[in-house]
């Protein structure tokens, strides 16, 4: 078993840190205030090949195993998990779903576009009356010979109103179940696609996320992917690989507030000493540290899986059971180690402690990872 990262993986870990910090950081408070989408920053992600790190280079992108996806996702998510959001679907569930599933027309058209980032896409599963129940698809795709006839509402869609290409998962035959299902690629302008407006968001405030609303779009037949029916199984797999995607962004979110909080212990002074000389903050910083650590060790190992084709599923949604919920235990505890300066804008912690909750959240709910882990038990 080896433990060290190689000479590359350290690179793209500096690279993605030295980005974090001198590009994202100046600008994360007032982006998340004033729900600015970061559209220069982002752009930069995807000069610097951040937005298709995994993608073939024939295809535009890195070429990059998941270990090191996963260490770019932490270190962006360290400082703006506005922008590691965008990332983490642009490169887990668009690119890949495209590059594993689509035909190499779809790849020529979308791939190369949506891997160099001059173009970024979303995924749209959820709706009003379905989220963790992913099969009760109200969104219908009807077969109409040459095109499928789209209509429906999809909500909370992550890039919502600044992608160009929608993964779009529909119901076309109800009686077939799962079966029954289709992803499609819709794209930004055609007819009867109306963009919602901007959701208000506790959290991850400069990312886009909006409803979308489908009348009668006329969506071509060679815009599905893969076979008739295999939608579900195509958004099941795309999510069971994003799901290591937002486990590493809930690393980086907890290890940049446990960073901050240890910084903080340093300079600050009370009872005479440095508030780090206290026992009682010495052991909450061992128990961040420590859970931060294990969090780490299930991203990497469910990115090593994936790399080693082997099976991740429940890899992957251990770690982000994990590592969302240690994402807002630390959070949580870098608030009250800077005490009163920690609930104000400043100090960063309070708008990561905010940023933590969707963690658990998108991507499947903590219930849903724990439905998804308890199976493979039980199987
Ligand atoms: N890989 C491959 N196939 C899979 C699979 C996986 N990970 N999971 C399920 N399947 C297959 C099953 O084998 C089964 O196939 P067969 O019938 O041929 O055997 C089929 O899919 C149906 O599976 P289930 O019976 O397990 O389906 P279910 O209805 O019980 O649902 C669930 C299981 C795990 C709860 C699933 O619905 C789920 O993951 N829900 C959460 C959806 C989700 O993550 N939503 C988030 C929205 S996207 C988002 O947040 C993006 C963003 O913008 C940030």
């Amino acid at each position: 078993m080896e433990f060290n990262l190689t000479e590359e993986h350290l690179m793209i870990q500096k690279a993605a840190r030295d980005f974090a910090n001198n590009v994202l950081k100046p600008g994360v408070i007032d982006r998340d205030e004033h729900q600015k989408f970061p559209a220069a920053e982002i752009k930069q992600m995807g000069e610097l090949g951040f937005l298709g790190m995994m993608v073939s280079p024939t295809y535009g992108g890195g070429g990059m195993d998941c270990i090191s996806y996963v260490l770019a996702m932490e270190e962006i998510s360290k400082v703006d998990a506005s922008c590691s959001v965008v990332m983490s679907v642009n490169n887990s569930l668009v690119c890949w779903g495209l590059e594993t599933f689509g035909t190499e027309a779809q790849k020529q058209k979308y791939l190369t576009r949506l891997a160099t980032g001059e173009i970024i896409g979303a995924f749209c599963l959820s709706e009003p009356e379905a989220g963790s129940d992913a099969t009760s698809q109200q969104t219908t795709a009807i077969d109409k010979g040459d095109h499928y006839l789209l209509n429906g509402t999809k909500n909370w869609i992550t890039n919502g109103g600044t992608a160009s290409v929608y993964l779009v998962i529909a119901q076309t035959d109800a009686s077939k179940g799962h079966r029954g299902i289709n992803a499609l690629i819709v794209e930004k302008g055609m007819p009867g696609f109306v963009v919602g407006p901007k959701e208000n968001k506790m959290g991850i405030r400069a990312s886009d996320t909006h409803s979308l609303m489908f009348t009668d779009v006329k969506v071509p037949k060679e815009n599905r992917i893969g076979e008739d029916g295999f939608g579900f199984k195509f958004a099941m797999q795309t999510l069971s690989g994003g799901r290591i995607g937002i486990a590493s962004q809930a690393l980086g979110i907890a290890s940049g507030a446990y960073e901050l909080a240890l910084a903080y212990s340093k300079e600050r002074k009370a009872f005479g000493k440095t508030i780090n000389q206290h026992q009682i903050i010495q052991f909450k910083l061992a128990d961040m540290a420590t859970e931060i650590e294990a969090a780490r060790l299930l991203c990497l190992k469910a990115a090593w899986l994936k790399d080693q084709h082997l099976d991740y599923v429940t890899a992957g949604a251990m770690a982000k059971v994990f590592s969302s919920e240690v994402a807002m235990r630390t959070t949580v505890e870098a608030v009250q180690i800077h005490g009163g300066y920690g609930f104000v804008k400043e100090y960063h912690v309070e708008r990561l402690m905010r940023d933590a909750k969707i963690t658990q959240i998108y991507e499947g709910t903590s219930e849903v990872q724990r439905i998804v882990i308890s199976r493979a038990l039980l199987a």
